[in-house]
């Protein structure tokens, strides 16, 4: 991770960084075995053993860790909803699908520290008395594919996965399976259709996945970070983890500064930390440039504006401040971009990636993208924006899964503080933005008519 060469004191990393799961990916070769164990590696998992499951799970709980995923359940709380003494298999299915735009923690996190991902699966195996484990990795990967293939095969070799795991009498299979590139089958339901071999489309809810789930039996779904901060949490134990973030949002978890800024990377902090702080200490936009808007957790959670930069970045602040924290997926716009642009481009990845199954996401999707396809080429009138509304308002919370409040968001919030620039567009007959001038025109030749013809 590359720091600004001035810091000042007050905003200094060493002040404001917790760095766990990121602790030494810098050093050569940090995704092996050796190096996990020299790191105390599986420390974490020898003190779960010597816990009764049900112990372990009340552990998790009382640490307060919460899902990063996207919507922050409390982890140890899941783990309770599997039915004990059922006699069906549990399993344990860990989301590493990581496909929202601006979302980008999951992926390096795999292919810098695998092995902890791999102790954490071991850890809430044992506490949900699951046998087998599976890794729904986004399928494009190819080298975090190839490189957690080979942890596992370590792990195995090593005696922390297999028969009788460090002579606990614990067995414990780990599949790892690697998706087709569909968004949607980050959708946890979706996820388990697709593991099961076939399409990947939500499923409807009751039963939720903790009674029938993976084969109809009960199951886990979690993300990548929560699983992999488990170990952390136990070798540490459950004070050290509150003792940072807030008491609703408690520990440490990674941001990821994306965008128009002057050192992009993983920032791995306490929970409550501001957009300010991390500027302030990574350089902060790039040179002569100023922050406009900013997603605080990709792109289908409501974006913020620069009135927003002392905003606590935990579950509770984002929230009262009117948008999510999602996956702390900081994608910084400055000034030189257009919104109209941004939530365009935003909304043809929702439209492409709609699955189908619900007519108000399917239908509403299209619909959006027409809509935005013309203001953003100067062919809009103004009754478009009540319309745009009015379609996202059709959208939320009327869609079978969060996919289609997730493309509603930055219909809604966009319209909220940049309506006047969607006005100029309209108005002008065309983006006000120089293209020579932003980023984000990169991808396409200057000019929307040829986008739009
Ligand atoms: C369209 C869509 C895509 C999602 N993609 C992911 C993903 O890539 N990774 C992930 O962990 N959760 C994703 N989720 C959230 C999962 O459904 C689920 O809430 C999460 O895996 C639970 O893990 P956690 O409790 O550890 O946060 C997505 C949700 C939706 C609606
Ligand atoms: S909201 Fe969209 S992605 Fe979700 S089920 Fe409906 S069509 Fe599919």
């Amino acid at each position: 991770m590359t720091l600004a060469a001035e810091i000042d004191h007050e905003t200094s990393p060493e002040k404001l960084l917790a760095p766990v799961l990121s602790a030494f990916w810098d050093e050569e070769k940090s995704w092996t075995l050796e190096t996990y164990l020299r790191h105390d590696g599986y420390e974490g998992l020898r003190k779960a053993l010597t816990m009764a499951p049900d112990d372990l799970i009340a552990y998790v709980k009382d640490s307060g860790l919460r899902g990063r995923g996207g919507a922050g359940f409390p982890t140890g709380m899941k783990w309770q909803f599997i039915p004990q003494g059922d006699g069906k298999p549990h399993y344990l299915v860990v989301n590493a699908d990581e496909s929202e735009p601006g979302t980008c923690k999951d992926i390096p996190l795999l292919f810098a520290n695998p092995h902890s991902l791999i102790e954490g699966i071991v850890i809430a195996c044992y506490a949900i008395r699951s046998s087998h484990a599976f890794v729904y990795l986004r399928g494009e990967v190819v080298p975090v594919l190839r490189r957690l293939h080979e942890a596992v095969r370590e792990a195995y070799a090593a005696g922390y996965l297999g028969k009788d795991i460090l002579g606990s009498g614990l067995d414990l299979e780990l599949t790892v399976h690697a998706g087709a590139g569909a968004y949607i089958c980050g959708e946890e339901t979706a996820l388990l259709d697709s593991l099961e071999g076939r399409r990947g489309q939500p499923r409807l809810r009751p039963p939720f996945p903790a009674v029938a789930g993976l084969y109809a039996c009960p199951t886990v779904v979690n993300n990548v970070e929560s699983i992999a901060s488990v170990p952390a949490i136990l070798q540490r134990g459950k004070d050290w983890f509150k003792s940072m973030g807030s008491e609703k949002s408690p520990g440490f978890t990674l941001y990821s500064l994306s965008g128009h800024v002057t050192n992009p990377g993983q920032y791995e902090a306490p929970l409550g930390i501001t957009l300010r702080q991390l500027l302030d200490m990574s350089g902060g936009m790039r040179a002569g440039h100023r922050l406009k808007f900013w997603t605080p957790g990709g792109s289908s959670t409501p974006m913020f504006t620069d009135e927003h930069l002392d905003v606590p970045l935990d579950y509770e602040g984002v929230g009262a401040a009117g948008s999510m924290l999602g996956t702390k997926a900081l994608q910084c716009f400055d000034e030189t971009t257009c919104v109209v642009r941004a939530v365009t481009r935003w909304t043809e990845f929702y439209a492409h990636e709609s699955c189908g199954k619900c007519t108000p996401c399917r239908e509403g999707t299209y619909w959006l993208v027409q809509l935005l396809r013309d203001i953003e080429a100067g062919k809009g009138v103004m009754a478009d924006l009540d319309k745009l509304n009015d379609i996202a308002d059709n959208i939320n919370g009327k869609s079978f899964c969060a996919l289609g409040d997730g493309a509603a968001s930055p219909i809604f919030s966009s319209l909220k503080y940049f309506r006047e620039e969607y006005e100029q567009h309209i108005t002008g007959k065309g983006c006000p933005f120089d293209p020579a001038k932003s980023t984000l025109w990169a991808d396409r030749p200057a000019g929307n008519a040829q986008v739009n013809a």
